[in-house]
């Protein structure tokens, strides 16, 4: 008995932040936003609004296309909790109308979904749940400088959920084989230093001492890229291996958006032809947890995934942390993410 995927939704804030819109307060242009990432506009989380609002709405949307109203566990990828204590998931599931069920988060960054997916399978697996709502949502704009040009392009805010039921391996949505990985000695590349247990425990160091940035994500890029391109086709490779499917196999490489030219050098590294890599980075930018789903989400909303395709997922983030799975991809209904 293992996790099968039996429902899809995706959600987005409506407030669009265009390449434009940053240029009237960051030294940058469109032209180069979109030639070194794909990025053309992300979203924007309203005033007021978090992590938890947009995840109920991916929720809703995963638990209609599944047909139910009910799962026996919520669990919540995220890197942009609401508050530092208590976990969103509890307070998702309550606003779903879930009652008591099991609910906590797990944080992997931008492997979020993949460690996530691997995590809920495991609760299937172990028959601590039949059937898990897996939600992978993001404020993560609350997390950036927007005075940053190096992150603030980059990034956009969204949620992605996936209802999970036991069932058979044969299964089409049935998950295969997981490989994840980790390499904390690169833990600082992609870090946002205040705010946690360090920092906090920092000798005389109040609140009002630490430097604003501190508080703000601070990235690596280029060191952050060609990690990301290494461990993405290495755990690609180990993932396709278990599945015991050659590359020619593949229908759809659905791979972390974190800029367009990484998926693509992944692909290339594979040797699977661009046409197989699914993207929608251009509007959407760097989700996190969210991303996988949300695209998703969208390639079967455009017909480029089918039941029957078989997809192979890899993700790449902070940690650094990494993570790849493949599943033949079920007959699910989708909403469109507008
Ligand atoms: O989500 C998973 C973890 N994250 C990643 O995997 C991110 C991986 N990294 C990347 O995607 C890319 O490294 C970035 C998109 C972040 C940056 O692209 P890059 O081609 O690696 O640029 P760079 O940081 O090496 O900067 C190249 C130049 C620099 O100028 P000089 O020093 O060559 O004069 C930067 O100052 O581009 C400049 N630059 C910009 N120029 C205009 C950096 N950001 C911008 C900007 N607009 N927004």
């Amino acid at each position: 008995m293992l996790g099968v995927l039996t429902g899809i939704g995706g959600y987005l804030p409506p407030t669009v932040v265009t390449n434009d819109d940053l240029c009237s307060t960051l030294d940058t242009s469109d032209e180069w936003i979109v030639a070194r990432t794909g990025i053309r506009e992300r979203r924007k989380v309203a005033d007021g609004a978090s992590t938890r609002d947009l995840a109920v709405e991916a929720g809703k949307r995963a638990l209609r296309s599944a047909e139910r109203t009910t799962v026996d566990a919520v669990v919540l990828a995220t890197t942009s909790f609401d508050r530092l204590c208590p976990a969103v998931a509890p307070e998702v599931a309550h606003l779903l109308g879930l009652d008591t069920v099991a609910a906590f988060d797990l944080t992997s960054a931008c492997s979020g979904f993949l460690y996530g997916l691997a995590t809920c399978n495991g609760l299937i697996a172990t028959g601590v749940a039949d059937s898990v709502l897996f939600i992978g949502a993001e404020a993560f704009t609350t997390l950036v400088d927007p005075d940053d040009r190096n992150t603030a392009p980059i990034f956009g805010d969204g949620a992605g959920a996936v209802v999970l039921r036991r069932g058979e391996p044969e299964e089409p949505g049935a998950l295969g084989g997981f490989d994840l990985g980790s390499d904390g000695a690169r833990a600082d590349l992609l870090a946002i230093p205040a705010g946690g247990s360090r920092q906090r425990s920092a000798v005389g160091l109040g609140f009002a001492e630490v430097p604003t940035n501190e508080w703000y994500l601070q990235m690596a890029g280029r060191p952050l890229y060609t990690q990301a391109v290494e461990r993405m086709s290495a755990s690609s490779r180990r993932a396709l291996k278990d599945a015991d499917w050659a590359v020619a196999d593949v229908d759809l490489f659905v791979g972390h958006q974190a800029n367009v030219r990484i998926v693509q050098a992944v692909a290339e590294e594979l040797g699977l032809p661009q046409e197989k890599v699914a993207v929608n980075i251009d509007r959407v930018g760097n989700t996190l947890a969210a991303s996988i789903p949300l695209l998703l989400n969208d390639c079967v909303d455009r017909g480029q995934l089918r039941a029957g395709d078989r997809v192979l997922l890899s993700a790449f983030g902070a940690g650094l942390s990494w993570g790849s799975t493949t599943l033949v991809w079920p007959d699910v209904p989708v909403e469109t993410v507008h």
